[in-house]
């Protein structure tokens, strides 16, 4: 009969070894694009007129279902009038698309046309609020863009590293390395491949706001490749 596996803890063999080099490949392509800042005032302004309009308005926001101090205007399904049609958006609805095809294009080397952005809404989120880590279904990049962040008091982005797990596996303690926060400021926006996982810890002060958003190129290409065509 064979004998059992014996399971040590311990190497005893302490001599170093030679690194030769360590390859980092396959990285994760986060994007950043600045706001001009004659737009980006004018946009700030424009989100606090909504927070003042719609904040008891069911219909375009409601609070975050975990009881967070956090609310979203304009997420609903159906909404008559999305957040891109409001007055004002015009140029930011232009801008966030041409940076969409910048990065599908010339960061993720993918070639697209045009873009669909299919959801865009708002997050007002208050002292003590966050978001666990999530992402985006049906949705092939996201993005943010924020209307007013200090850093030191508002929360950073928060994205997880990727993690491939089969079953059964070996879990082995790496919360040291599963995950990066990047600072913005005001008028900075990130876009990310929408399956990556972000969120972010305790917001330590009020009016955190932001602009979040899904994006599919409008033209599919390949053998089972189709067009975008939005109602
Ligand atoms: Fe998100």
């Amino acid at each position: 009969m064979a004998p059992p596996f014996i399971i040590s803890h311990q190497d005893s063999d302490s001599q170093m070894v030679e690194r030769s080099d360590v390859f980092e490949i396959f990285p994760v392509k986060i994007g950043s694009y600045i706001f001009p800042h004659e737009h980006k005032t004018r946009l700030k302004h424009l989100c606090f007129d909504i927070f003042d309009k719609y904040k008891n308005n069911k219909e375009y926001s409601r609070q975050n279902a975990n009881g967070r101090p956090l609310t979203h205007y304009f997420d609903q399904e159906n909404l008559v009038s999305p957040l891109l049609d409001y007055p004002g958006f015009e140029t930011f609805n232009s801008w966030i698309k041409r940076c969409s095809i910048d990065y599908i294009n010339n960061t993720l080397g993918y070639e697209c046309d045009n873009v669909v952005i299919t959801s865009c809404w708002i997050n007002d989120c208050s002292k003590g609020g966050s978001q666990p880590p999530h992402n985006h279904a049906n949705s092939v990049i996201s993005g943010t863009y924020f209307v007013n962040f200090t850093p030191e008091i508002h929360a950073p982005l928060t994205f997880s590293k990727p993690n491939i797990e089969g079953k059964p596996y070996l879990s082995i303690d790496r919360d040291a390395m599963i995950a990066a926060h990047i600072e913005p400021c005001d008028g900075t926006l990130l876009l990310w491949e929408s399956h990556h996982r972000h969120g972010y810890d305790l917001n330590h002060g009020d009016k955190r706001i932001s602009i979040s958003f899904n994006v599919i190129p409008e033209t599919l290409p390949g053998v089972y490749g189709f067009k975008l065509i939005k109602r």
